[in-house]
């Protein structure tokens, strides 16, 4: 099942920010990036789509960075909007560099479209090989426990989620400031750990951001449900 139709919408896309509960997955990834990594680290963002999550992390200070998709329209948008930004296409699978290349290779909001576990797993063994050695792999993804739990950038109640979760659901969801609807899919943490362990890879630490009432939000399942997980990886 395609889960986006980016002909359609790379351009709205274009325009996401890092508010809301994107605000709430971003925060901490200054500190993760800082914690793993300097500088002069050699940084991938893989399906970097209109190029924000690579903009963002350009931002903190880590020049050395590429960004690769899957669809040409957001790679034309990242190109768009960043034109000193290096971005290239994946053509069968294939991330277009060499092995151990990279100290970082950072995700956002792919496993998300990716209906096939084996695929899931055939993306982490692209990863090891472009990964040096003593990379890292940071991933974002986000869980839904309940179709009913209150989101400030996103809703998933629709008649169509009505039934009971399981396994590799795919979820209707409405980004409500841009009024784009997409069909994700809900992977669980168990299938996750299972995809990590195929792979080979190693689990660092799962770090999940919550929430808080200090914050410039008026949060609301955000300070009690967890909802965005960010994985670390090793070798
Ligand atoms: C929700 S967007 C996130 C974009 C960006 N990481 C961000 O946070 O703004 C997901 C992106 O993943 C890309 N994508 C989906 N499946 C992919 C795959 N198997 N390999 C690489 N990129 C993929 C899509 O084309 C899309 O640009």
């Amino acid at each position: 099942m395609k889960t986006h139709d980016y002909s359609k919408y790379a351009s709205n896309y274009a325009d996401l920010g890092m508010t809301g509960s994107y605000y709430m997955a971003f925060k901490d990834i200054p500190f993760l990036l800082e914690e793993y990594a300097n500088n002069d680290a050699k940084v991938l963002d893989y399906g970097c789509g209109a190029g924000r999550s690579l903009r963002f992390i350009r931002d903190l200070g880590y020049k050395d960075i590429a960004g690769v998709d899957i669809s040409q329209d957001m790679i034309n948008e990242a190109k768009r909007l960043d034109r000193m930004g290096k971005y290239q296409l994946i053509e069968n699978s294939i991330i277009p560099y060499d092995d151990n290349t990279f100290d970082i290779i950072f995700m956002s909001y792919v496993f998300l479209e990716v209906g096939n576990i084996d695929d899931i797993i055939k993306i982490l063994n692209e990863f090891k090989r472009v990964l040096k050695e003593n990379g890292h792999i940071i991933f974002i993804t986000s869980i839904v426990k309940n179709i009913k739990d209150k989101w400030i950038s996103f809703s998933y109640d629709f008649e169509e989620n009505n039934k009971p979760l399981n396994h590799c659901q795919n979820l209707k969801l409405l980004i409500k400031d841009k009024n784009i609807i997409l069909h994700d899919y809900n992977w669980t943490e168990y299938e996750y750990e299972y995809a990590i362990k195929k792979a080979n890879l190693k689990i660092d630490k799962v770090h999940i951001p919550m929430g808080y009432d200090n914050e410039k939000y008026e949060w609301l399942s955000e300070k009690s449900i967890p909802y965005n997980y960010i994985y670390v990886l090793h070798k």
